[in-house]
């Protein structure tokens, strides 16, 4: 097993110390909740509000009941991994293109308890990674050239289609550096159903692995 994979299932098992007996419990997207996802069946959960149809499955197969989030109310804990954090627990999520849907199930949670391995901790947000900005399919060549005069390189995820029926423009090169700003700006562009950022309501817990343990910081 690698290093990182190492890493991903040691914050996923971090992770299980937030989750109460009978709760219903707010389930990310990706590689690092794929190992949570593993170690649900060990405990008493009265189900869970997914964040993409991928993890809705994964959960189903294993006999967990998925909770419509119109139904579930305000979820205690809502769990996830992410592409990039900083120092403030600000991230960019959305490799995995379930970017909306994870910011709703997130705004709808009491806390956002992210894992990450020691790779995706940087200074600055949006250098190495792309800011993921979904986008309603019509707009998608005006939402381009919004995000070209803003500095961005907006790339269109080919072969893609999110779990709403639209695209990806993954941008590079836009300045990160107040994410809050940058995030309500990009809201702002008409088109624009839901950008990567999540600064507005970032993670209130990150669970960061090394190889020297798994960090938490709140
Ligand atoms: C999916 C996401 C994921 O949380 C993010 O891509 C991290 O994935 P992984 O755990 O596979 O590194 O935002 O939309």
């Amino acid at each position: 097993m690698s290093d990182q994979q190492a890493q991903k299932q040691a914050a996923a098992k971090a992770a299980l110390s937030y989750i109460e007996d009978n709760m219903i419990l707010g389930v990310g997207t990706g590689s690092t909740v794929n190992c949570l996802i593993e170690l649900l069946p060990t405990l008493k959960l009265a189900g869970a509000v997914a964040s993409s149809k991928v993890t809705e499955d994964k959960l189903r197969a294993l006999g967990i009941e998925i909770v419509d989030l119109n139904f579930a109310g305000t979820l205690d804990v809502y769990i996830d991994g992410a592409d990039e954090v900083n120092e403030h627990l600000q991230l960019i999520k959305g490799g995995g293109g379930a970017l909306t849907r994870e910011k709703i199930v997130a705004a709808a949670s009491n806390k956002f308890v992210c894992m990450v391995d020691a790779s995706k901790s940087v200074e600055t947000l949006g250098r190495a990674f792309p800011v993921p900005i979904e986008v309603l399919p019509q707009a998608r060549s005006y939402v381009a050239r919004q995000l070209a005069k803003l500095g961005g390189e907006p790339v269109y995820r080919e072969d893609f289609v999110t779990d709403y029926g639209n695209v990806i423009l993954d941008t590079y090169d836009l300045d990160v550096s107040d994410p809050v700003a940058l995030e309500k700006e990009l809201n702002n562009i008409v088109g624009v159903v839901c950008n990567g950022i999540f600064a507005a309501n970032q993670a209130d817990v990150l669970l960061k692995a090394s190889s020297n343990g798994v960090e938490t910081l709140i």
